[in-house]
């Protein structure tokens, strides 16, 4: 099922998604919509917050759930600040959310195999647009220790394998032809120029179609 007015950025850790989200926030045209991202504020994402810190040590296969569980509370919850997105969607407030299952469907693939996290995201809606910040791993690296410390996930090997599935998992979608249109970032693009990309898709996609 595809949630109307839901986009989702993606992309493996450095690749800019948060800093174009930023600069969306700043256009005048967006200031109706909600920004939100995941892990969400709820206190399962907060948890999960500290469990990439490395605060606590988590089976994957339990990260995998909570990631999930946070999900449901991002989608369903009551708290409206931050969450309760399908509920805006349906009222016809445009979502924009730094990651989704995607990420899950990657992340959690590298560590505990691809069953599980396909298992626990297959009854979540699908974005109407997803933008796939493409990346080579290695300067998304040296982007993310530009800005300090790094989480669980942020090593190099980790990262080519996300990368690589995240690009599988693009492809696959598009063969699906689920109705959600994928747009492909070259995530090395000057930030303004994609900013331009990212607009003009918004404009045109989703507003256009409200
Ligand atoms: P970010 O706030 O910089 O995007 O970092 C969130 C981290 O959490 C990033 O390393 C990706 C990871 N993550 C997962 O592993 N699975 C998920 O389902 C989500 C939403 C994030």
């Amino acid at each position: 099922m595809i949630l109307k007015n839901f986009i989702v950025f993606e992309g493996i850790d450095g690749a800019g998604t948060s800093t174009q989200i930023n600069i969306l926030k700043q256009r005048k045209e967006a200031g109706g919509f909600f920004f939100t991202a995941e892990p969400s504020g709820s206190q399962t994402g907060k948890f999960l917050r500290s469990m990439l810190k490395g605060e606590l040590e988590l089976d994957p296969r339990t990260s995998a759930y909570l990631f999930a569980a946070d999900r449901a509370e991002h989608l369903w919850g009551a708290d409206s600040e931050n969450c309760g997105i399908e509920k805006k969607c349906l009222e016809g407030k445009t979502v924009v959310s730094d990651r989704y299952l995607f990420s899950s469907l990657t992340y959690q693939s590298v560590t505990c195999g691809e069953e599980l996290p396909r298992l626990l995201n297959s009854t979540f809606p699908l974005p109407q647009l997803l933008f796939f910040f493409k990346i080579n791993p290695e300067t998304s690296l040296k982007r993310v220790d530009g800005r300090g410390e790094r989480e669980i996930y942020e090593k190099i090997e980790f990262l080519k394998a996300a990368e690589e599935r995240y690009e599988k998992l693009m492809d696959e979608y598009d063969a699906k032809k689920t109705g959600m249109k994928i747009i492909r970032l070259d995530a090395e693009k000057p930030r303004e120029e994609l900013a331009a990309e990212i607009w003009n898709e918004i404009s045109n996609e989703v507003l256009q179609k409200s």
